[in-house]
Order: C-alpha cells, then structure tokens, then sequence
C-alpha cells in the first residue's frame, strides 16, 4: 500500500471511531501500527431454543475462533428484547452487526440504528424485505432461496410417491391425501416450502388433496400436538405429511409413533422435512422419515462470518471468499434433497 493509502486508511477509521484494521500487513508484510485491535461482531439468534438454529450458531462460533470477537445474544423469541440486544452491542462497539431477526419485518428498526452509528449489517436466515435492504448501503443478507427448498422436497415427495403409489395411495383414489405442517406464517422459508413443494407434486403430474395444514412454528412440540388431533380425525387417510422443517418431522413422527404407525411396512406413513439435522438424518437411515432437505448450517455460518470479518476490517464484502451476491444483496448456500441414497452428503454437512 502506498504512504498515501495508508494515510487516508487511518483518517477513514479515526473518523470511523475504530482502530479495526490497524493490525494489517503492508505490501511489504509488515504491520502498520502497534498491536491489531479484534473485531468486534455483534450477533443475535432469533432464539437459541430452535434445532436448526443451533447449528447454525455451532458454526458461527467456531469460524470466529480466532478471527474476532464474537458477542452472541439469545433474542429468545422477542424482537422488543432484540432491539435492546443490539443497542447495548452498539454501545459496546461492534464493528459490524449479523442479525438473525425475530421477525423478517422489524429490519427497518435494525438498519435505522445501524445507519446512524455507520455500522454494516448482516442479515441472516430470515430474509428482509427488498425496500429494507435497499435502504441502506451497508446491509446483506447471507441464506438460501427459499423457493429452492420447496422444490427439492416436492421432488422428493413425487419421487417416492410414483415409486410406492400401489402402497402409499391407501384409499386406492388415485390422490395424495396429505396434511402439511408450517412453519412460522410469514416466514419467507415457511410460505415458500409450503407452496413449492405441493406445487412441484402437482407438476409431477400428481393429484393431490389436502386434508389439514396448520403452523407448528418450526417446533416439535407443536408439530406433535397438531398431528396428534389430525390422527384422531383422519387416521389412515393421511397418505403422505409434509413438514416445513426437520424439527416437526420429529414431531410429527412422535404422534404418528405413539399411535402405532411406522412400527412395521403396513402401518408406514411418508414423513418430509428439510433441514438435515443430524437427528433426521438417523431416523432416514432407520427408514422413518423418507427424506429431508440439506439446509447448509456450516456453509451459512462460515459465509456470514467472512463477510463479517471483512466489511468489520474495511475490505470488500467478498474478498477472498468463494461467495457471490445476487441482485437481493444476497449470498445464497445452495439446497440439497436427502433420502437414504445421498445420507452421506448430508452427514458431512453437519460434521
Ligand atoms: C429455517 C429452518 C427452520 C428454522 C427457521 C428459523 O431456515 O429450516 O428449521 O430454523 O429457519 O428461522
Ligand atoms: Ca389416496
């Protein structure tokens, strides 16, 4: 870097109120000034109390080793509480902000604060709206296209069904009678599986007919007791349950579990979901979840906190990284479908 870079550098971060930075190498390798400060990132999980999200803080953590300082808050739930996380980490002094929002629609509240102290911000794992994140220069969102996963599964599901119909098409109408568990309403990823994996079904050339569809909220708990009231209400009729997420795949494979089902061939009911935890992945290979969908935890946390560590430094979003941004600020970790075929792909995923 010439002296002249360098110069304008330090006035950029005076200005900026941070020394982040002040431990780069020249182009001759050596620092610039003194002892390099950390980096400070400021982070929130919408609440730690959600399986998929576990891991996804699991990877977080572990690619910070090292890299900077990592301040993680619970927002358990409470986009109010959030908010308050993420001014007591401003007046703590992060360098950048990566967000995991409570609700998708509170981004404007987050970008206000962090515009005004000049502070980037990095969504994650519930997208913003398009006018949000063109309101501010300094915000990205690192995920998945949500359409993507809907898709996947729903060709899973046409798979197996076209595969199995002689045995799987119980009532012998021709139809799939299904009953669908959501996840959060409104939740990009919830209203997207929900429609693109019946509709992939449909494309397949598949008739359908849907016998329930409730939110469970992401959570197994709920998923239970949903699935629970729709046994004693449909019983064998229910051909096929669709589940916007791993999480109430277990749920849902509990109720079914409890009442008698999935203990031999006669009494097997297709259970989907999309994730790919661990806990899933066992149960597809004791054949009682018929497949799920790779939801990239580790690749999602590890492109979050590259690009982290480098707006915090001053570097260019995506330098050195293997990212790339699409027209939505976004970088996006692609899907994969899991059955029993691929399981090991799925296993890696979450090593
Ligand atoms: C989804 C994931 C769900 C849940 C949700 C939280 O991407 O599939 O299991 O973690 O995010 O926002
Ligand atoms: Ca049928």
């Amino acid at each position: 870097m010439k002296k002249r870079g360098i110069i304008l550098m330090l006035t950029g971060m005076l200005a900026l109120g941070t020394l982040v930075g002040c431990g780069n190498k020249n182009d001759e390798g050596t620092a610039t000034s003194g002892e390099p400060q950390k980096i400070k990132i400021g982070a929130t999980i919408y609440k730690y109390d959600d399986s998929f999200m576990s891991y996804v803080r699991r990877a977080i953590e572990k690619q910070t080793e090292g890299k900077a300082e990592l301040i993680m808050n619970d927002s358990q739930n409470d986009q109010a509480k959030q908010l308050e996380q993420i001014d007591t980490m401003i007046a703590k002094g992060v360098n950048v902000l990566a967000i995991n929002l409570v609700n998708p629609k509170a981004a404007p509240s987050v970008i206000e604060k962090a515009k005004k102290e000049d502070i980037p911000v990095i969504f994650f794992n519930k997208e913003p709206e398009k006018s949000a994140m063109d309101s501010y220069d300094k915000c990205w969102y690192v995920g998945t296209e949500s359409k993507e996963s809907g898709v996947l599964q729903g060709k899973l599901m046409a798979d197996d069904w076209q595969k199995n119909k002689e045995k799987w098409d119980k009532n012998k109408d021709g139809k799939l009678q299904y009953v669908l568990i959501k996840g959060e309403p409104g939740h990009p990823d919830a209203e997207a599986r929900t429609k693109h994996s019946i509709e992939e079904v449909k494309n397949a050339g598949i008739e359908v007919e849907e016998l329930a569809i409730d939110t469970g909220m992401w959570d197994a708990g709920k998923a239970t007791e949903k699935m629970d009231a729709w046994i004693s209400k449909y019983g064998d009729n229910i051909e096929m349950v669709v589940c916007n997420n791993d999480g109430m795949a277990l749920g849902a494979l509990a109720s079914l579990e409890k009442a008698g089902y999935l203990k031999d061939d006669s009494k097997y009911v297709p259970i989907y979901g999309v994730d790919a935890i661990p806990e899933v992945l066992d149960k597809i290979k004791e054949g009682k979840i018929a497949g799920t969908v790779l939801n990239d935890a580790k690749n999602q946390g590890k492109a979050l906190v590259e690009l982290s560590v480098n707006v915090a430094s001053g570097k260019d979003l995506l330098e050195n990284t293997e990212w790339k941004l699409d027209d939505k600020k976004a970088v996006r970790v692609p899907y994969v479908g899991i059955n029993k075929e691929n399981i090991t792909v799925g296993e890696d995923a979450y090593k």
